[in-house]
C-alpha cells in the first residue's frame, strides 16, 4: 500500500516535470519547411535577412533557407541567431525574436533530415512589402540627401536636414527612419522643427547636410538654416525618430504617442553616423510618416538616465585602462507614469546591462536584463503592457565595463583612459568613447493601463 502510494507520488512528479516543460517539448518526428521552419524563419529571420534588409544573405525561400540549413542549425542552437539580447527569463517584451528550445531543435532535425520541404514548401517565399517598413505602408516618404561614402577607416558624422510640407497640420502616428545602407548607418538621432505659418519663408533652402567633426555636437544648428526668419526658435519635437542597429520603428496602439505636425516642417538629424567601411558607396537613407485621422490619446514623453540624462552615473563614468568597473544611475520619478519602451545604451567596453525600478512598497519590478551586451543590437524595447510605476518609485540601473584586453570589443590597443566626453557640452557619440544611458518612454499613468496591450496592429 504504502510503496504504491510512493510509486503513484513518483509518476505524478514526473508527469508534472514532463509537463512543466511540455512546451519545449514539440519537436515534430519530420519536420518540413511548409509546416514548421517557414513560420520560424519567416517571424524571426527575414524581417532582417531579406534583400536589401539589414544581414547580408536573403532567407525568404525554401532554397535560401536549405542552403543555408547547416550553419542556420548552427547559429541558432548557439543563440547568435537572432539576435536578441535581453534576457527572457528577466522580462518580456513586444515582437520578441527569441527561439524556444523546441524550435531550435525543430530547426536542427529538419537540417540533419535533408531538409524536407514538405506539401508546397518550394513555392513558399516570405514577400516583403514593397516599401521598406516595419509598420505597413507609409503616407509620406522624405529621402535624405544622398551621402557618398568612400572606403575608408574613420566614423563619420552628419548634421542632416530633411524638410517637409503638408496641406494642412496633420496627425502622426508613427515615424520611422529606414538606413539606405544598414550595414554603414551605425544612428540616427531626429527631432522634428515645426513652423508657425509664416515664421520661415523658405524652409526647404540647401545645405541639406554638413559634415561635423569634433567640437560641434549639439550645436544650434545655425549651419542648416533652421531658425525662424525673426531669428528665434521654431519648436522643436525632441527625439521623435531614432534608428540604432537592429532598432525596429515602433507604432503604439490606440492613438497612444500620436502629435500633431505642423504643415511646415522639418526632420533635423543631430546627428547621422556612419561607421568605417571598405567599400565605395551611396547611402540613400528614407524617413517614413504614417498619418491618422484620430487624435492622441495620450502624450508620450522621455526619460533619460546616465548621460547627458537627469541622473548622474556613480561613480563617474571615467573607467582606467586595465580594470573593469562597474557604474549605476537612478531616479525617483515624481507622478504615477505609465513605461512603454526601454533603450539601454553602451558603448564597445560595456560587458552588461540591467534596469528595475523599486516601487515606495519596496516591490522591485524587472525592466530589463542584457547580461551580455553587444553593441551591435540596440533595441527600443516595448514592454507588452504599460508598466506602472506608482510617484516615488525609483529607477534603476546597472552597468559593467570591461577596459582589459580581455575584452575583444576594446577599440585600444593597449586599453586607455576611457570614459564620457562631456567637454564639447554635449556626450560624444563617437563609439570610441564609453556613454551609459538608460532611455525610457512613459506616459502618465491612467487607470487601466496595466491591462492595454501595446502590440500594434499592423505589426
Ligand atoms: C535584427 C536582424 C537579424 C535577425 C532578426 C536575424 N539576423 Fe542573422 N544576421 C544578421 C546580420 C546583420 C548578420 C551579419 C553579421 C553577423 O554575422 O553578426 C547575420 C548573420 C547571420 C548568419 C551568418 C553567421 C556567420 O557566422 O556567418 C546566419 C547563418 C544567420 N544570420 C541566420 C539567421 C537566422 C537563422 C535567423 C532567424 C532565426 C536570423 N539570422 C535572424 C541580422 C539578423
Amino acid at each position: 500500500m504504502r510503496s504504491t502510494r510512493i510509486f503513484t507520488a513518483l509518476i505524478a512528479g514526473i508527469f508534472l516535470l514532463h509537463c512543466g516543460s511540455q512546451p519545449e517539448a514539440g519537436v515534430p518526428d519530420k519536420p518540413t519547411f511548409a509546416d514548421h521552419i517557414a513560420p520560424i524563419v519567416f517571424k524571426n529571420c527575414s524581417p532582417c535577412h531579406r534583400d536589401s534588409g539589414a544581414a547580408p544573405f536573403p532567407l525568404t525561400t525554401y532554397e535560401q533557407v536549405k542552403k543555408k540549413a547547416k550553419t542556420i542549425a548552427k547559429v541558432t542552437a548557439k543563440r547568435y541567431m537572432p539576435p536578441w539580447p535581453a534576457d527572457p527569463a528577466y522580462s518580456h517584451f513586444v515582437g520578441e525574436k527569441y527561439l524556444t528550445n523546441a524550435e531550435i531543435a525543430t530547426i536542427a532535425r529538419w537540417a540533419e533530415q535533408g531538409c524536407a520541404p514538405g506539401q508546397n514548401g518550394e513555392n513558399l517565399s516570405w514577400k516583403a512589402p514593397a516599401w521598406r517598413s516595419n509598420i505597413g505602408k507609409p503616407d509620406m516618404v522624405l529621402p535624405l540627401q544622398a551621402v557618398e561614402l568612400l572606403p575608408n577607416l574613420r566614423d563619420r558624422f552628419f548634421l542632416v536636414k530633411i524638410p517637409g510640407l503638408l496641406t494642412r497640420d496633420t496627425w502622426v502616428r508613427a515615424i520611422e527612419f529606414v538606413a539606405g545602407a544598414p550595414n554603414l548607418v551605425h544612428h540616427f538621432n531626429g527631432h522634428i522643427l515645426m513652423y508657425e505659418p509664416d515664421a520661415k519663408k523658405n524652409h526647404a533652402k540647401p545645405p541639406f547636410n554638413v559634415e561635423i567633426t569634433s567640437g560641434e555636437y549639439d550645436s544650434d544648428f545655425s549651419k542648416l538654416d533652421l531658425l525662424n526668419d525673426n531669428g528665434s526658435k521654431p519648436f522643436r519635437l525632441h527625439s521623435a525618430v531614432n534608428y540604432l542597429p537592429g532598432v525596429q520603428a515602433t507604432s503604439y496602439p490606440n492613438g497612444i504617442g500620436t502629435f500633431r505636425l505642423s504643415k511646415m516642417f522639418t526632420v533635423v538629424g543631430n546627428d547621422l553616423h556612419y561607421g568605417p567601411g571598405n567599400r565605395k558607396t551611396t547611402d540613400r537613407s528614407y524617413i517614413n510618416l504614417f498619418f491618422t485621422d484620430k487624435p492622441p490619446t495620450r502624450e508620450t514623453r522621455e526619460l533619460m538616465l546616465g548621460t547627458n540624462g537627469v541622473s548622474p552615473i556613480v561613480p563617474p563614468l571615467q573607467i582606467e585602462p586595465n580594470t573593469r568597473s562597474r557604474h549605476s544611475t537612478r531616479f525617483q520619478v515624481d507622478a504615477d507614469i505609465s513605461l512603454l519602451t526601454v533603450n539601454p545604451h553602451l558603448h564597445l567596453l560595456g560587458k552588461s546591462i540591467k534596469g528595475y525600478a523599486v516601487k515606495p512598497n519596496g516591490d522591485t519590478v524587472k525592466l530589463i536584463s542584457i547580461p551580455k551586451w553587444d553593441f551591435r543590437w540596440q533595441y527600443f524595447y516595448t514592454f507588452k503592457k504599460p508598466v506602472h510605476l506608482p510617484a516615488g518609485t525609483w529607477i534603476v540601473s546597472e552597468a559593467e565595463f570591461d577596459n582589459t584586453t580581455a575584452n575583444p570589443n576594446n577599440p585600444n590597443r593597449p586599453p586607455k583612459r576611457v570614459g564620457e566626453r562631456l567637454e564639447y557640452g554635449g556626450a560624444s557619440m563617437r563609439a570610441g568613447d564609453e556613454m551609459f544611458q538608460f532611455i525610457l518612454t512613459y506616459m502618465l499613468y491612467q487607470k487601466g493601463d496595466e491591462e492595454m496591450s501595446l502590440e500594434a496592429e499592423e505589426r
